[in-house]
């Protein structure tokens, strides 16, 4: 749906904004983009609807070249592409319903037909009741509602989220990522979501690339970029949002491991199991059990004496990935 080859932007002021950037989103992904602050990440989303236009490589968008639309070819690819930001980017002065219909003015829909659209998207989002009132009058993750609903008015089909959720408390956020899923799933729609939050990109994401210092430095499911980051820059990254526990255990005596498994295993005694098997002990030092989207997994830093170790570390490699 999305394809990006050897993207570069360069600002008037001869900052490089994005540089080398080859990335691929399938339709119907989640594809979240994490990355510091100054990483690019907006200017690359940006590059998506055309707000931008790279200054080397090709921005390919369900097979058309966005740099070179213009004109009525740009507004007809822009109706595609819904945007929901941080600030959520309400008119205050105008209603809900006034909002969600504004991209619909834009686009010449008759009055009746607008307005039968802006009650099925309030519907959608859970605001039929609140189309009367002004943004003012609602709740952060109301008024994100509206910014999505607003976004889904000229029925696009892709959906681009900055940062929508960081100004939401983290029950509002899980609320807001639910509606973003189900969308995705209801709709088909690809979306393409930057973020800080590793919560978010744990909730909804399918695949994730990393962006540092205006390059891709690494991209995978969410499962390989969380449980077996392979950057330096994506472990910096994940070791300060508190990802991962501290290396190193100098006071254990035996034999270190780093244990992943994902799915049904978690629901398995294996440790146990292992333990009985081969008379190793296990002491658990570090780990975490959760899920990634809509699948469990667990990662655990294991330190084994006693008993046969290396028939232990054989057998726990039977139920996921085994790793020093
Ligand atoms: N319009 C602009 N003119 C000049 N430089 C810009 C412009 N927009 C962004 N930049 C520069 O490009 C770099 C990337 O900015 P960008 O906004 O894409 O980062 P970001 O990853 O979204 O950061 P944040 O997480 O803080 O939102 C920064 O160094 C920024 O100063
Ligand atoms: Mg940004």
């Amino acid at each position: 749906m999305i394809r990006l080859e050897g993207v570069g932007k360069r600002f008037a002021g001869g900052a490089m904004a994005l540089d080398g950037v080859d990335l691929t989103v399938a339709r119907g992904e989640v594809f979240g983009i994490i990355g510091r602050s100054g990483a690019g990440k907006s200017t690359l989303i940006r590059l998506l609807n055309g707000l931008e236009r790279p200054t080397a490589g090709a921005v390919i968008v369900d097979g058309a070249d966005v740099a070179g639309l213009d004109g009525a070819a740009l507004r007809a690819m822009r109706r595609r592409i819904g945007m929901i930001f941080q600030q959520f980017g309400l008119l205050a002065s105008r209603t809900v319903a006034d909002n969600v219909a504004f991209p619909l003015r834009i686009a010449g829909t008759p009055r009746g037909q607008a307005a039968a659209r802006v009650a099925e998207l309030l519907d959608r989002v859970g605001l039929s009741d609140h189309g009367h009132k002004y943004p003012a009058q609602l709740s952060g993750g109301q008024k994100q509602r509206v910014g999505i609903a607003r976004a889904l008015a000229t029925g696009p089909d892709i959906l681009l989220s900055d940062e929508a959720t960081s100004a939401l408390d983290p029950e509002t956020t899980r609320d807001v990522l639910a509606l973003i899923a189900d969308l995705n799933r209801d709709l088909g729609l690809t979306i393409v979501l930057i973020t800080h939050e590793m919560d978010v990109v744990r909730q909804v994401c399918d695949r994730v690339a990393v962006l540092h210092a205006g390059r891709v430095v690494e991209t995978g499911s969410v499962a390989d970029i969380f449980l077996d980051p392979q950057a330096a820059e994506t472990r910096a990254l994940l070791a300060e949002a508190g990802e991962q526990g501290p290396a190193a255990f100098p006071n254990f005596a035996g034999r270190i491991v780093r244990w992943t498994c994902h799915g049904a295993t978690i629901g398995e005694p294996v440790l146990t199991m292992v333990a009985r098997e081969t008379g190793a002990d296990f002491a658990i030092l570090d780990g975490r059990i959760g899920r990634l989207r809509d699948e469990s997994y667990g990662q655990l830093t294991l330190g084994l004496s006693g008993g046969d170790t290396e028939a232990a570390i054989a057998a726990l490699g039977r139920y996921g990935r085994v790793t020093a």
